[in-house]
C-alpha cells in the first residue's frame, strides 16, 4: 500500500489575480520540500494567472467543477479541453455547495467524473453527509448511494482521488474528530472495494474536508485511511503550507 499523501485547497469563490499571484508567491518556498502532492483549485477565471504564478514549483492548480460536455450551448460551465489548455491536471467534482446551491445531482456528478477521467484530468469526487443524515444514523446509506452512482462505469478507480466531506464540518470550525473521519473514511474504502475490488480500493487517494487546519492536520494526517485533505478556509493563508508540511 503506498499511497502519496495530497493535499489540496479549495478557494471557492475568493482571491483575485492579485492576492492569489501573493498568496502563491510566499507559499512556493514554504511548501517546495513538500513530500504529497499539492494543489490548489481555484476559480475557472484565476486559472492562467495562478498557473503562471506557480510556474517552476511544485504547486499544481486544479480547478473547482468541469461540465461533461466537450463544448456547446451550455453558458456559464467549462470544458476538459479548456481546462487542459493551462495544464489543468485536477478537478473538483460533486462539491457539496454545488450539490447544495446549484442542483448538483449524483447523476450530474457522475457525467463529470466520467468526463474528467475520459479527458486524463484527475478528478476529486466529493462526498459527504448533512448534519440531520448523521444523527439519524444515516451517513453509510447517504455514502453508498454517493459512491455507486457517482463513481458508476469508471474503469480504473485508483485514478480517482475521494474527498469525504462532512457537510456540518465545512466552514463551521467543527471538524470531524480523528476517529470519526478515519471510521467513515475506512467505510468508503471498504465500499468502494465491494464497488469494485479491494485491491483497487487500496489504491484510491482519500482525503478529509471540513475545517481541517494547520492545528487539527497531524492527527487527522495520522490516520492509517486518510491519505490528504481537501481545504477550504485555511488554503486562503500561508496556513496551508503547515497542512502540506504536516510531516515534518
Ligand atoms: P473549510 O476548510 O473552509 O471547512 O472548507 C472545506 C471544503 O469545503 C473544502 O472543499
Amino acid at each position: 500500500m503506498s499511497r502519496k499523501p495530497f493535499i489540496a485547497g479549495n478557494w471557492k469563490m475568493n482571491m483575485t489575480v492579485e492576492t492569489g499571484t501573493k498568496l502563491i508567491e510566499e507559499l512556493k518556498p514554504l511548501v517546495k520540500n513538500a513530500d504529497c502532492d499539492v494543489c490548489l483549485c481555484v476559480p475557472a477565471i484565476l486559472i492562467p494567472a495562478m498557473v503562471k504564478a506557480a510556474e517552476g514549483s511544485n504547486i499544481h492548480i486544479g480547478a473547482e467543477n468541469v461540465h461533461w460536455a466537450a463544448s456547446g450551448a451550455y453558458t456559464g460551465e467549462i470544458s476538459t479541453g479548456m481546462l487542459k489548455e493551462y495544464g489543468v491536471k485536477y478537478v473538483i467534482i460533486g462539491h457539496s455547495e454545488r450539490r447544495q446551491y446549484f442542483g448538483e445531482t449524483d447523476e450530474s456528478v457522475n457525467k463529470r467524473t466520467l468526463a474528467a477521467l475520459d479527458a486524463g484530468l484527475t478528478p476529486i469526487v466529493c462526498v459527504g453527509e448533512l448534519l440531520e443524515e448523521r444523527e439519524s444514523g444515516k451517513t453509510n446509506e447517504v455514502l453508498d448511494r454517493q459512491l455507486k452512482v457517482g463513481l458508476n462505469g469508471i474503469e480504473d478507480v485508483s485514478k480517482v482521488v475521494i474527498a469525504y466531506e462532512p457537510v456540518w464540518a465545512i466552514g463551521t470550525g467543527k471538524t470531524a474528530t480523528d476517529a470519526q473521519a478515519q471510521e467513515t473514511i475506512a467505510y468508503i474504502r471498504k465500499k468502494i472495494g465491494e464497488l469494485f475490488c479491494p485491491k483497487c480500493a487500496e489504491k484510491v487517494v482519500i482525503q478529509y474536508g471540513g475545517s481541517m487546519n494547520a492545528g487539527n492536520c497531524k492527527g487527522l494526517m495520522a490516520q492509517p485511511d486518510i491519505d490528504g485533505g481537501l481545504i477550504g478556509g485555511a488554503s486562503l493563508k500561508t496556513d496551508f503550507a503547515t497542512i502540506v508540511n504536516f510531516n515534518k
